[in-house]
């Protein structure tokens, strides 16, 4: 699907570790080159055609990004640096103002470090507790599960849409029908989903969501952060400085804007936002439905093939994203990574900064392929080949 936008891959580069970033289609970095070459200038504080260009252009994005994610109103975009940077101003922006001692939040033990540590944090800056929904079987976080973790004290349930090891696919739709119900905000983690699969914040009820653009075929270093208009208003945002205040006298009183322009302080990534609308550009163009059912049709495919191969542990076959988490019998992950690397396969090794789904799995470290549009079946073929020569794992490794 689409190979020919993306140039690395004429390099002959297989390449399996979307979850961690992606490629880029030229369409993309052609953008971020225009603005470099073409209209290279601020945003928000010039008043001569190039500038008034960066304006309309960054705030265009603003616009796509609130269709891409079915927000009700453009003011309810944030542009950040990235998923970790959105859940940070979520946790400590707003979660710490509000917030209690024993105070409930409830997260999962496959979650990314960014939607585990600042609640761990904050538990040691206030005494919230951080709570773990019970995974299913197949390491998944169930609706009924999560429904049974709820007690009176839970004020938070903050969720990755998608896992980054396990893959799963949380029902984001009753979940949020859960949260609401109970008075509980509903926080989503979507860097594993944006993309990937659909997601539309109001009917999921979701109050504030984070992620990357470079998850998504776009550049890195940018990134959103959602929130519903009324919340946003009531978080504080991390950073202080120009760009973002309506005025400061020296006698110390100050004004901040409105939302979401109090959030982006200082010179923003410019140049990141405008390649993040291209890739959305992009996406929507291929359409979620087709990608979502293209990686699924890989998936299904590579652990069929997985299963003929000897000494093969999948530890996430029943999960319907684009992600296997698998290791070679007695073999350590890294070993396994760096021997696919002599085929120009690239797959991810370690604990994929979910350290404590080892609670879970028991085992801390995987080999983990993720696919994306431009992956194809005959790239999985070529991973089973080298899989079978697995007896040469440590020839040339010193
Ligand atoms: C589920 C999940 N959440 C959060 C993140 C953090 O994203 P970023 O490093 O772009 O801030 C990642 C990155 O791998 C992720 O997979």
């Amino acid at each position: 699907m689409n190979r020919d936008d993306f140039p690395i891959l004429e390099t002959g580069i297989i390449y399996f570790d979307n979850g961690a970033t992606t490629m880029k289609p030229k369409c993309v970095v052609d953008k971020v080159v225009e603005y470099y070459t073409e209209y290279t200038s601020n945003a928000h504080r010039g008043d001569y055609d190039t500038s008034l260009r960066v304006d309309k252009e960054y705030e265009s994005v603003r616009t796509k990004v609130k269709n891409l994610i079915n927000a009700a109103r453009d003011e309810e975009i944030v542009f950040t640096k990235g998923t970790t940077e959105s859940l940070n101003t979520i946790v400590f922006g707003y979660m710490q103002k509000i917030l209690k001692k024993n105070d409930e939040v409830l997260i999962s033990k496959s979650e990314h470090a960014s939607n585990v540590l600042p609640w761990m944090i904050l538990k040691e800056k206030i005494g919230i507790e951080v709570k773990y929904v019970d995974l299913d079987e197949n390491y998944a976080v169930t609706v009924e599960n999560v429904k049974r973790a709820i007690t009176d004290k839970t004020k938070v349930i903050s969720l990755a849409h998608v896992t980054n090891v396990i893959g799963d696919i949380r029902d984001i739709v009753e979940i949020g029908k859960i949260a609401k119900e109970n008075n509980i905000l509903f926080v989503v983690d979507a860097a594993q989903s944006i993309g990937h699969v659909k997601i539309d914040v109001q009917k999921a009820n979701i109050d504030f969501l984070g992620f990357s653009a470079h998850k998504m075929l776009g550049p890195t270093g940018i990134g959103v952060l959602y929130g519903k208009y009324e919340l946003l208003n009531e978080t504080d945002t991390l950073e202080y400085g120009g760009g973002m205040n309506a005025f400061f006298e020296s006698d110390c009183s100050y004004e901040l804007k409105e939302v979401p322009w109090k959030f982006e302080a200082g010179t923003q990534n410019i140049a990141g936002v405008i390649g993040m609308g291209r890739a959305i550009d992009y996406i929507l163009k291929i359409g979620l439905d087709k990608i979502h059912e293209h990686e699924l049709e890989l998936k299904k495919y590579a652990v069929s093939e997985l299963k003929k191969v000897p000494n093969i542990k999948i530890y996430n076959e029943n999960t319907d994203s684009g992600i296997i988490a698998f290791n070679i019998d007695k073999v350590f992950s890294q070993d396994t990574a760096i021997f696919l690397n002599r085929f120009n396969i690239c797959v991810r090794s370690g604990n994929h900064c979910a350290k404590i789904l080892k609670d879970e799995i028991g085992i801390t470290n995987t080999c983990r392929a993720s696919f994306y549009v431009y992956n194809t079946k005959e790239e999985v073929d070529k991973l089973i080949e080298a899989l079978k020569r697995q007896d040469e794992v440590y020839d040339n490794i010193v």
